[in-house]
C-alpha cells in the first residue's frame, strides 16, 4: 500500500441510534481521517435501522442509511460489522446471532443481554469464527474490558471491585455530600438526565450486577448469570445512616464485587462502606472506576466516565477499530472474547451469601433503658459477633434512640441470626438496619 493509499472501506451496519448510538455516528462524522489513517482503510455507515431516526444531513445520515429492518440489514451482503445498541433482550439477541451466523462481527454495549445469554453469544462467535466486542458494556469509557483481557492476562486476580453504576454513584455522592434525602438525590439524578424516568434498572443494582458477570468472566474464567449475583440496590439507604456512617469514618458507596476464594465466587452488589481515605470512595458523581486486586500486580483502579453520549461511542469505536484491524490482518475473529477460550469458561460455583464474611455498620432504633445495649451487645456475642465501637444518639426525650455499632469480621448467617433474635424483642421497635463494610480491600 502506497502512502496516502486506502484500502476497501470497513462497511458497519447501526443498530440503535439513541444516546450512544448518536455518539457513533458524531464520532464516524468527525473523526473520519484520523480513523482511516490509523486503519489504512475507512469506516463507513453502511445503514441504520432505527424506528424512530429521521434524516439528519448534519450528521451524514440520509434517508437512503435509514431502514427499520433490522433482521435484513444484519445480513446484508456490503455489510462487515455489525453494531447492536438496541439494548434489551430481544431482537438484540436474536439479531447478533444472526448476524454472526452470516459471517459479520458484533459490537454491541448491551450488558443485559450478554450477562444473561453471554454463553450462548460467545459459542457462536466462536463457531463462527467471528469477534464480539463488548467494551461499551462495562463503565462506559474506560477501556477495563481490554484492561482484564489483554493488559492483566499475564497475572491471577483475588477481587475485583466496582463503581460501575454512574446514577448510584451520582445518588449517593449527593447523599453524602450535599445531605440530600434518596428520593431528592433521584429527582435531581433525573433532572440532570442522569437517572432514567424508570430508574429500576440503575437503582436496584441490576444495571451493576449485568456488569458484574462480565467483570467476572474476564477475571475469574467464570460465566455467572445476574440471578447468582447477590443484588441489592440503593433505596433502602438513608441520609441518616450515611450520616452515622461517616462519623465511623466511612463513605457510602453501591459496589459490584467479585472474589475467587479457593474456587468458589462471591458476586454481590450492595450498598458497601469503605474507608473514606479508600480511593475509591473518592470516586463522586457520576464518574465509575474499577479497582482490581491482583496477585503479582497488586492493586490497580481505572477510572473515567462510566456513561454519557461520547464516552461510551469510544469504547464501541475502539472494539470497531480492533475488529477492523484483524479484517485487515485476516484474521478470523477472537475466538478468545473472554479472555479464555469458550469452552474453558466454567459455570460458576458461588458462594452464599450466608458465607460471605464482612465487618457490619448496625443501626438499632433501641429503647433508651438501662441495660438494652448489653442485652443487644449479648445477643451478637452469643452469635460470634464481636463489636468494635458503638455511638448512642441523643436521648431528646424518644421511645427510641438510634444506636450505632460497628463489627469486627463475622459470617453473615451469624449476623443474619442475631439480628433476627434482636429484632424479635422489645428492645428496638424497628427492623435494625445494617450496611457491609469493606475494610481491606
Ligand atoms: N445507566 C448506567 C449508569 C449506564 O448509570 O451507569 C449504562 O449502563
Amino acid at each position: 500500500m502506497r502512502r496516502g493509499e486506502f484500502l476497501k472501506p470497513i462497511r458497519l451496519a447501526l443498530l440503535g441510534c439513541g444516546t450512544v448510538g448518536g455518539g457513533v455516528v458524531k464520532l464516524l462524522r468527525r473523526n473520519a481521517a484520523a480513523y482511516a489513517h490509523k486503519l489504512g482503510a475507512p469506516l463507513e455507515l453502511a445503514g441504520v435501522a432505527d424506528r424512530s431516526l429521521k434524516p439528519d444531513r448534519a450528521l451524514g445520515l440520509t434517508r437512503d442509511l435509514i431502514t427499520r429492518d433490522a433482521a435484513a440489514l444484519v445480513v446484508r451482503e456490503d455489510i462487515d460489522i455489525v453494531v447492536e445498541l438496541f439494548g434489551g433482550q430481544e431482537p438484540a439477541r436474536s439479531l447478533i446471532l444472526r448476524a454472526l451466523a452470516s459471517g459479520k462481527d458484533v459490537v454491541t454495549g448491551n450488558k443485559a443481554m450478554l450477562a444473561e445469554h453471554g454463553a450462548e453469544v460467545f459459542g457462536a462467535a466462536a463457531r463462527c469464527g467471528r469477534a464480539v466486542g463488548f467494551e461499551a458494556a462495562v463503565a462506559g469509557g474506560i477501556p477495563i474490558i481490554r484492561t482484564l483481557r489483554e493488559g492483566l492476562s499475564g497475572d491471577r486476580h483475588r477481587a475485583v471491585y466496582g463503581i460501575v453504576n454512574g446514577t448510584c454513584n451520582s445518588i449517593l455522592t449527593t447523599m453524602s455530600l450535599r445531605g440530600a434525602e434518596f428520593k431528592d438525590a433521584l429527582a435531581a439524578a433525573q433532572r440532570a438526565g442522569l437517572a432514567e424516568p424508570d430508574p429500576t434498572l440503575d437503582i436496584g443494582g441490576h444495571d451493576a450486577a449485568h456488569k458484574l458477570c462480565l467483570l467476572a468472566a474476564l477475571a475469574f474464567g467464570v460465566m455467572l448469570k445476574p440471578a447468582q449475583v447477590y443484588t441489592e440496590g440503593i433505596t433502602r439507604v438513608t441520609q441518616d445512616d450515611i450520616a452515622y456512617a461517616r462519623e465511623l469514618g466511612y463513605t457510602t458507596k453501591l459496589l459490584a464485587i467479585a472474589k475467587e476464594d479457593h474456587g468458589a465466587i462471591e458476586a454481590r452488589v450492595h450498598p458497601t462502606l469503605l474507608p473514606r481515605e479508600h480511593v475509591l470512595a473518592n470516586i463522586n458523581d457520576a464518574y465509575n472506576a474499577i479497582y482490581i486486586d491482583s496477585d503479582a500486580l497488586g492493586t490497580t483502579l481505572y477510572s473515567g466516565f462510566g456513561a454519557g453520549q461520547l464516552p461510551s461511542a469510544t469504547a464501541v469505536l475502539a472494539d470497531i477499530m480492533e475488529i477492523a484491524r484483524e479484517r485487515r490482518a485476516g484474521g478470523a475473529g477472537r475466538a478468545h472474547a473472554l479472555g479464555h477460550p469458550v469452552e474453558l469458561i466454567r459455570r460458576a460455583r458461588v458462594k452464599p451469601m450466608a458465607d460471605v464474611i464482612c465487618e457490619y455498620y448496625l443501626r438499632f432504633m433501641a429503647r433508651d433503658e438501662p441495660g438494652v445495649l448489653g442485652a443487644i451487645a449479648s445477643v451478637l456475642g452469643r452469635n460470634g459477633i464481636s463489636i468494635a465501637s458503638v455511638i448512642q444518639k441523643g436521648r431528646g426525650g424518644k421511645k427510641t434512640v438510634p444506636v450505632i455499632m460497628r463489627t469486627h469480621a463475622a459470617p453473615e448467617r451469624n449476623l443474619v441470626r442475631a439480628l433476627a433474635r434482636i429484632e424479635r424483642t422489645p428492645m428496638v421497635d424497628a427492623k435494625p438496619a445494617f450496611i457491609r463494610i469493606e475494610e481491606n480491600l
